[in-house]
């Protein structure tokens, strides 16, 4: 087989928890006046919570204590566990199950390579846990994307060489670390926002898993 394993980012790829992380920082932006744009969120995919706080505050030409940057990644994260509270599985995207029913089938091993410190909960919450041979989130990883630590440790702990990965990915963040990581990238998006990616499928409703050995 010419590929081994498929690395999934969570956010925006395999659930839309990037609309709950865009409503979070808007609150949060509140309390210095500022309101978040739609291609400002679009920048904060795939990175941590801490620089995109950074990021953020950059934006509002805002200068914040570190006790207020440490209260506010509190209140972002408590307002974001809220809004996922009543995650379930029919907020998984349309296509994800029946790729990953083929992939299984097809021999795959597939991995999650996630910024988030909140993947567990999701994946627990929309019921992918169990779909996954390896977990690499937030909580393991030292250095955010486009830096390409999160999907090497993926492979790793799947024992695949980067040139057997694909990884698919919502952010530009992330197919750069995936690109850096020496790895194949399939973009979940618009071609017209992501660059840089082997191919690109506004869902995964539009592809066979037959069609990866194109790549
Ligand atoms: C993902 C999202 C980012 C988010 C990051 C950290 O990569 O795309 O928008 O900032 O995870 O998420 P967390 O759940 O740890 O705040
Ligand atoms: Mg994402």
């Amino acid at each position: 087989m010419k590929y081994k394993a498929c690395l999934f980012d969570l956010d925006g790829v395999l659930v839309d928890t990037a609309v709950y992380h865009f409503q979070a920082w808007k609150i949060l932006g509140k309390h210095f006046n500022f309101e978040l744009s739609h291609e400002q969120n679009e920048e904060l995919k795939g990175i941590s919570r801490v620089e995109s706080l950074d990021k953020i505050l950059h934006w509002a030409h805002f200068q914040a204590t570190q006790e207020q940057k440490g209260r506010w990644l509190k209140e972002k994260n408590e307002t974001y566990l809220e809004l996922i509270s009543h995650m379930n599985p029919s907020e998984i995207l349309p296509g994800v199950i029946s790729f990953l029913d083929q992939l299984k089938e097809q021999g795959y091993l597939i991995a999650l390579g996630s910024a988030s410190k909140n993947a567990g909960i999701i994946l627990e919450k929309t019921g992918l846990t169990t779909w996954f041979n390896a977990i690499i989130d937030g909580n393991v990883v030292t250095k955010s994307k486009p830096d390409p630590e999160v999907f090497l440790k993926g492979a790793e702990a799947l024992g695949c060489p980067a040139t057997a990965c694909i990884v698919f990915e919502d952010a530009q963040a992330g197919i750069d670390a995936a690109k850096a990581g020496g790895m194949k990238v399939v973009g979940v998006g618009s071609p017209t926002i992501l660059r840089g990616a082997d191919k690109v499928i506004s869902s995964f409703t539009e592809l066979q898993v037959s069609e990866l050995l194109l790549l």
